[in-house]
């Protein structure tokens, strides 16, 4: 497809390796991009640069120690999803880069602006009657002057005055990202009128209460769109046209250079959505209906239903997987190749939830809407519940028809929701708190806690007997631990028969009766990987897992990704008993099983 496209002179690669060489010729060390999914519990996603950085602007962690300088480089991936409902237009995205150098104390406003006008101007060859700059005018409120210095450096580079503009707190002033951290004035570059470069000198600490505190330490934080960057440099007149973005928009198209512009939204969206979702799942993200997994399958959905407005074959996700990991981005994030079977599952098995349930919603919301101007918030809510639509989902749709949704009274159904599931919550454990609650075991004192760590040892018994009885392919879609009994899903397309459900009970009580060592070693996910460790895909692994192991340490019994807890030796287990094996959706079998 080279020959197809011509990117004009510098392909995103070169422009990375432009950047990061730029700073590390003076001085940076650079870093990494860090995960999508940060540290900060304030915020959801990784939303610039500067995020991984906090802690050295404040002062809390030193930079030499662990970069061996004050001053980094970096391109970090980002999603921002503020403005969604704008993608589709030339310029917003949900998934950008941002190239950003930093400065813990190492220098200050002469060296940054220097830093950035030599870089655009020396290394990238932009003409400088193209530049713009703009500068912090001040703020009254809470006594920030005017930034007169960042003036007399611009001035002295030449920059006239008419291409000098002022700005408020509201254009002119960063941060903090989440509820508190470094902030201050910035500086920015624009070129042809387009904002590329903002410079931010972190001379505050925003603290939750709004206060401006003095940071000890003053700091550099910038931050330039590769995206926008790119559609400069290589000529383009929106961000889907440049390297980053038209080969999945082509693939889109089946490779034909057909541009219609009833097509142009939804193939944007597509292309923007589906890159976001697998740099999501390759961080960890799962859909769910809550923060980081809601934010995925409202794209995912969003995606999906555009992909069906398009009329586009089913293999189109792995397509564009493989676009994106392969082509695109294959020597700048090779973990998204390594993990793509991983992060097609999660594609898939979305798709599979949600496609059986788009016809039907959409009949459904005919129906709802016909013949009225408001919907109700009890239907809006049963299509979130009984459709599995995102409430983003059915405005859209509301707003295509012309209709407006009763959102009041849909937030008061949700209330109500939330307010029976808890209730459920505490009747279940008497009203109590729960000493254990990792999400999969639930306990609430030291005698349940007992129990349910001797069912959870059997769940890894019982998944690794499956496994040697109906073959490799079955692995975990679903565990749920209590003090009564272990309850586990499985991926197997029909019913056990009676034979095999005895094969592997017995399978797991040898296991019992062998009394195996059950070790427990923390190691690097890679390595877990390698010694063939099951592992259930999991929100998030960090870098360093832990690995339990039942038996021998070269031929395991069971060896599974977990984070416990576990008996020491399986005998401590008891008997193990199936009660029950049942289907629960397509695929997906569940079994009951209880120790005495
Ligand atoms: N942190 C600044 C931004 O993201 C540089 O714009």
């Amino acid at each position: 497809m080279g020959l197809l496209f011509y990117y004009g002179d510098m392909t995103h690669q070169e422009i990375r390796e432009k950047f990061l060489n730029f700073f590390k010729e003076r001085g940076h060390a650079v870093v990494p991009s860090s995960s999508l999914l940060p540290d900060d519990p304030s915020v959801l996603f990784t939303t610039a640069g500067m995020q991984q950085f906090k802690k050295y602007y404040t002062g809390e962690a030193d930079p030499i120690k662990d970069f061996g300088s004050k001053n980094t480089a970096s391109i970090q991936k980002s999603v921002r999803t503020v403005d969604i409902e704008e993608v589709g237009d030339n310029t917003h995205a949900t998934f950008f880069e941002m190239l950003g150098n930093f400065s813990f104390g190492g220098y200050w406003k002469k060296e940054a602006i220097q830093y950035g006008y030599d870089f655009m101007i020396k290394d990238l060859g932009i003409s400088p009657e193209r530049v713009v700059v703009s500068i912090f005018k001040g703020d009254h409120e809470n006594n920030i002057p005017e930034d007169r210095e960042s003036l007399e450096i611009w001035k002295s580079f030449g920059v006239p005055d008419d291409k000098i503009i002022f700005g408020d707190k509201e254009d002119n002033f960063w941060g903090p990202t989440g509820s508190k951290g470094p902030c201050g004035p910035t500086t920015e570059i624009y070129i042809d009128g387009v904002e590329i470069w903002n410079i931010v000198f972190n001379e505050f600490f925003c603290d939750e209460h709004k206060k401006y505190l003095p940071l000890e330490i003053k700091g550099i934080d910038t931050g330039m769109g590769l995206e926008r960057l790119a559609v400069m440099l290589q000529g383009k007149n929106n961000v889907y046209e440049t390297d980053l973005s038209l080969p999945v928009i082509t693939e889109i198209r089946g490779k034909e250079l057909y541009d219609h512009e009833n097509n142009r939204k939804a193939e944007r969206i597509i292309a923007d959505h589906m890159k976001a979702a697998i740099f999501m799942i390759s961080d960890g993200v799962l859909p769910s209906n809550s923060e980081q997994g809601y934010v995925l399958r409202r794209l995912l959905r969003r995606a999906i239903r555009y992909v069906k407005s398009l009329d586009l074959p089913d293999d189109i996700y792995k397509r564009i997987l493989h676009v994106v990991s392969h082509d695109i981005y294959v020597g700048v994030y090779p973990e998204l190749s390594k993990k793509q079977d991983e992060i097609l599952e999660v594609i898939e098995n979305e798709r599979y939830k949600f496609s059986k349930a788009l016809s039907n919603g959409i009949k459904e919301f005919e129906r709802i809407s016909s013949g009225t101007n408001v919907i109700s918030g009890k239907d809006v809510f049963d299509l979130y519940t009984t459709f599995g639509f995102p409430v983003e989902l059915t405005k859209e749709l509301a707003e295509e028809k012309g209709v407006e949704l009763d959102t009041k009274s849909f937030e008061a159904e949700m209330e109500k929701h939330k307010e029976l599931s808890k209730a459920g919550q505490e009747k279940k454990f008497g009203g109590h708190g729960l000493i254990l609650d990792t999400g999969e075991l639930k306990a609430g004192n030291e005698e349940e806690l007992k129990k349910v760590t001797r069912l959870h040892t059997a769940t890894h018994l019982l998944h690794a007997a499956l496994r040697k009885v109906l073959g490799e392919e079955v692995h975990q879609a679903g565990s749920d631990i209590t003090a009564e009994r272990l309850r586990f899903d499985f991926n197997f397309n029909r019913k056990l028969t009676d034979e095999e459900k005895k094969e592997i009970e017995n399978l797991a009580n040898k296991a019992v009766d062998d009394d195996l060592l059950v070790t427990m070693r923390e190691m690097p996910y890679e390595e877990a990987v390698k010694l063939g460790a099951l592992s259930f895909f999991k929100e998030k692994y960090p870098s360093t897992v832990k690995v339990y192991t039942v038996g021998d340490w070269d031929k395991p019994f069971s060896r599974e990704l977990c984070g416990g807890p576990h008996v020491e030796q399986t005998g401590e287990i008891g008997r193990i008993t199936i009660k029950k094996e049942q289907s629960v959706g397509t695929g997906i079998r569940r079994i009951r099983a209880i120790v005495e």
